[in-house]
């Protein structure tokens, strides 16, 4: 065979296509744009909304090497993997793709060509299926008469197969359409669960490893539009293919396990290596856990370089699933914290070529894996404690664990299922499977994933923006970027009605053709302004500015950026001086219809809401109106966005590459910043941030902004947000030395910033750090308010604004030793002998003798309550060794009283203090009681307290 490893593989696989006409696009993230998902599982994904129509990519063939994740979700694998040879976690998909260029004919022709001319796979150890159709949905007769003509194939070559085996769709929604596999026989002698049953095997049907499959063929025909909708057809009928590179390379390299192969043979080696046990191949459960963590750490590093980090929610829990499997398994192998680490980081040697992103995240690999090693093993102890505590189910002399326990070890110490049971065979326990999988059919209602949380886009945007086509915004311009005019496309009310025309009064959504108003997005809020309809001057002649300006179709972001300065209409409007605002140019009387914009949204990409509140007049569907953006508020959110890319910036050369952006909010008034880092900054860190974000705002540098390809952006080193895919047109900023992929607004200079102030750094998720600023008028306000507290509390100390710490420092100083020195009085105050002088006052009553061998004290103390009381009467008591202590007060004119007796005492039933204060408290006319040791009584007669408090000596005597 020409190519043998997985790397030759890989690239014959797309120079072949690229022969062939397509064109090679690189793999999208791991984490898709596409809300219904929770990772990218297929090679089609990035590609979804050019089969259904709505994006064009500019070639209608492709192919790509796609990093997949299958766990957690619909396709879920974790629990096999491991334990078979061909089940993954993480795997490349090899696809070749047609978007109505060509369907069945060329599809098989191409996948002939390719196995058997230039793979040179034996035909007569394949077998193809097809789908024999189900549910209305008519059996593909057309595939099994080509593959038995163009691959000269003999009909029991071809197997009919149903839904579950010949229909591939990516989700409830989306593209699909029936497939057809082709299937690689490995043998067999290799054990399928039906033989040994009495059954025949089911060939390409069978779960077991007689066939694998290599490649799936889909015939894309169909789409359903939403969970349980009827299924509608594709523009046109188009190709998606998809083979498991760790397959071919099986096939290939004639190995019957894909971790045979050179794609993990490197990993295995290094496991094995440092846990002095060899790797045999075998079923054995050394052997698993080294398989576990051979695959865990492929999808460790892939997703972590693409921007997942572990937590206790949707993608993330996901991720800390896989992590915490392969770390248990680790410590299984006796691996020290920290191997994990190491291994993710051979993954980043072995395919750093092929993907780049596992180079430049190699330090965030290392932090976010051995955050998640050292916190898991600190669990796993617990986890061990929970297994030894269990109460086992007696299943005939058999130790079984019930499944409540193996479902607890999984979901609160993160042992997966497979793990206990490698424990249970060390110790001799089986688990209660069904029970388990009870537990955990009811936790996966519980945690249903339902998208990536995005908001519901309502069916009625995504109608629009077929019939409106892109917005196209036009406020990044430096002088006519706050104002602009446009053409009423749409209006809809609240509920989702749209119409013609809204009065004063009514709360309207508007879309125009264009708008100078940003809507929210990247996490810069939206702008918020004025909309102004005009009576005779803004008639619809000759006001929309030529037809041609738009961005060129299928532009993503916001399109046709940088129009012409003209975009802004006709001379009399958007000259020089009608730029000062509509009451100059037209007078009030002009005004036909005023509107407050309160918000503006991209419901759908690339459609611009202005959610408005009709003030004056109306609006009408067709009119032209001018927008004005308030222009003040842009100004700070400018500002602030600015500086999270100055910060962003700063972050990573303070605390380290692995500082990655995970969210962020720009608004007016403040911005927010998360970012990846494992520990809270330190003062020194924070001082080292802030100065560095000052110093560029400082330089002032010139802003940079270009329109630039996806793949090409990142030739540049542009920090990206995840999400981003090829053919994306994206904005590249550069601001002094930061330069970000980015659609927001932004200054010029970046010394319009001003001034850059942080005020608070918090931790928002494990391994997820929040910085909150203020920049421009915000620090000013900020600054201003912080000198007016210290020019107060200095004019308080009476000191210099300058010597506020050091004079509070001494202040602190002195009141700790006064502190001290009350304390000191106040133990002198309630310990101290009766009697005159001893700071109790004169004639305080104090009297002790001996009863029964034991010491006992009855004293009165001054100005104690019955807290202080119960506070010192024990130790009080133990400090003059007493067996019994009876301490009484008076304060506020109410008599409190408690009785202490020691522990040994109580306890063998000597003396009780309840009963004693039971006693006492008559005497001074109240009521009490409490537990044998200690016991308290209230009373309302002060000038009985000394009769009472001798009367304990009589009590005790009897
Ligand atoms: N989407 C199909 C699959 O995943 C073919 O690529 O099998």
């Amino acid at each position: 065979m020409s190519a043998t490893t997985a790397t030759q593989i890989r690239q014959l696989f797309l120079d072949f296509f690229q022969a062939h006409g397509h064109t090679v696009v690189r793999s999208s993230p791991l984490v898709p744009q596409d809300p219904t998902l929770l990772f990218t599982n297929a090679g089609m994904v990035q590609f979804k909304d050019v089969f259904t129509g709505k994006q064009a990519l500019g070639f209608t063939r492709a192919a790509s090497s796609q990093k997949c994740v299958r766990a957690g979700g619909k396709h879920n694998d974790l629990d096999n993997v491991g334990r078979t040879a061909r089940h993954h976690t993480f795997f490349e998909m090899l696809g070749n793709f047609s978007f109505g260029a060509y369907f069945k004919v060329e599809a098989i022709t191409l996948a002939c060509k390719l196995l058997f001319d230039e793979l040179h796979m034996p035909k007569d150890r394949l077998m193809f299926t097809v789908f024999r159709g189900e549910d209305g949905i008519p059996a593909d007769d057309e595939a099994r008469r080509l593959w038995r003509g163009i691959a000269n194939l003999p009909d029991d070559r071809i197997l009919g197969l149903g839904k579950k085996d010949n229909f591939w769709m990516m989700g409830d929604t989306g593209p699909q359409g029936p497939c057809s596999e082709r299937h690689f026989h490995q043998g067999d002698d290799l054990p399928c669960d039906e033989v040994q049953n009495g059954r025949p095997c089911l060939g390409p049907a069978c779960d077991c490893d007689r066939w694998l499959e290599i490649w799936n063929l889909v015939f894309m025909q169909f789409e359903r539009k939403e969970p349980g909708g009827p299924l509608t057809p594709l523009p046109a009928p188009s190709i998606d293919t998809g083979a498991g590179l760790e397959r071919m390379a099986a096939v290939v390299q004639g190995k019957r396990s894909n971790y045979d192969t050179d794609l993990f043979t490197p990993l295995l080696h290094q496991v094995s290596e440092a846990c002095h046990r060899p790797y045999t191949a075998s079923d054995g459960d050394d052997d698993m856990s080294m398989r576990v963590l051979a695959d865990h750490c492929r999808a460790t590093a892939f997703l972590i370089a693409d921007g997942v980090l572990p937590s206790n929610l949707g993608r993330g829990y996901v991720m800390r699933s896989i992590m915490r499997r392969a770390i248990r398994h680790a410590v299984r192998l006796s691996l020290p914290a920290g191997f994990f680490a190491t291994l993710c980081g051979g993954v980043a040697d072995l395919m750093g070529e092929a993907y780049p992103e596992l180079r430049s995240a190699r330090s965030l690999i290392a932090k976010a894996v051995n955050a998640e090693d050292e916190g898991f093993r600190a669990t796993i102890d617990r986890g061990l404690r929970l297994i030894a505590e269990t109460k086992w189910e007696d299943r005939g002399g058999r130790r079984v664990m019930p499944g409540k326990v193996a479902f607890q070890l999984h979901d609160t110490f993160g042992f997966p299922l497979d793990l206990t049971q490698v424990i249970g065979r060390e110790q001799g326990f089986s688990v209660d499977e069904a029970g388990f999988g009870e537990e955990m059919k009811k936790q996966r209602e519980r945690s249903k994933f339902t998208g990536s949380g995005d908001q519901a886009v309502g069916d009625v945007y995504k109608k629009l923006r077929g019939e409106t086509g892109p917005t196209q915004f036009t406020g990044y311009g430096q002088k006519d970027g706050a104002s602009g005019t446009g053409k009423v496309l749409a209006l809809v009310f609240p509920g989702g009605e749209t119409g013609k025309r809204a009065e004063a009064g009514q709360e309207v959504d508007l879309i125009a053709d264009r708008t100078p108003f940003y809507g929210r997005s990247g996490g810069q809020i939206g702008d918020t302004g004025r909309i102004y309809r005009y009576q005779g001057l803004l008639g619809p002649a000759g006001v929309a500015g030529p037809a041609g300006v738009a961005g060129p179709a299928g532009v993503a972001g916001p399109a046709g950026v940088s129009g012409p300065a003209e975009i802004a209409g006709p001379a009399g409007v958007s000259g020089p001086a009608g730029i000062a605002g509509p009451a100059e140019v037209l007078g009030p009387a002009g005004v036909a219809g005023e509107l407050e914009v309160l918000d503006t949204w991209k419901p759908v990409a690339d459609l611009f809401v202005h959610r408005c509140r009709v003030l004056a007049g109306e609006v009408s569907v067709g009119d032209e109106v001018r927008l004005e953006v308030d222009d003040e508020r842009r100004g700070s959110i400018r500002r602030n966005h600015s500086a999270t890319h100055l910060l962003h910036h700063a972050l990573r050369a303070v605390l380290g590459e692995h500082v990655t952006q995970k969210g962020s909010y720009v608004g007016p008034d403040k911005l927010t910043f998360d970012f990846s880092h494992f520990s809270p900054l330190s003062r020194e860190e924070r001082l080292q941030v802030e100065r560095r974000v000052n110093q560029a705002v400082l330089r002032n540098a010139e802003q940079h902004m270009e329109e630039k390809d996806f793949d090409e952006a990142r030739t540049l080193g542009a920090l990206a947000l995840f999400g981003e895919k090829y053919g994306d047109r994206v904005r590249v900023l550069r601001l002094g030395e930061s330069v970000e992929l980015c659609g927001g607004t932004h200054v010029w200079r970046t010394g319009d910033i001003g001034l850059f102030k942080l005020i608070g750094e918090s931790g928002l998720a494990q391994g997820v750090r929040r910085i909150t600023a203020v920049t421009g008028n915000g620090a000013l306000d900020l600054v201003e308010k912080m000198d007016g507290e210290l020019s107060a509390a200095a004019e308080l100390l009476r000191s210099g604004p300058l010597e506020v710490a050091e004079r509070i420092g001494k202040i602190q100083e002195d009141l700790k030793a006064r502190e001290k020195e009350i304390g000191a009085l106040k133990q002198r105050l309630l310990y101290g002998g009766g009697g005159g002088g001893d700071g109790h006052g004169p004639g305080a009553f104090s009297e002790e003798r001996t009863i029964a061998g034991e010491k006992v004290v009855a004293r009165r103390l001054n100005d104690a309550d019955m807290k202080a009381l119960r506070d010192v009467a024990e130790g009080m008591r133990e400090k003059l060794g007493a067996g019994v202590l009876a301490l009484g007060a008076v304060a506020e004119g109410k008599v409190a009283l408690v009785v202490a007796v020691r522990k040994d005492l109580a306890q063998a039933g000597r003396w009780n203090a309840g009963k004693i204060i039971g006693q006492l408290a008559p005497l001074v006319g109240g009521k009490g009681g409490g537990k044998p040791e200690l016991a308290q009584a209230g009373g309302s007669l002060p000038d009985q307290l000394d009769q009472a408090l001798s009367h304990l000596f009589a009590l005790l005597s009897e």
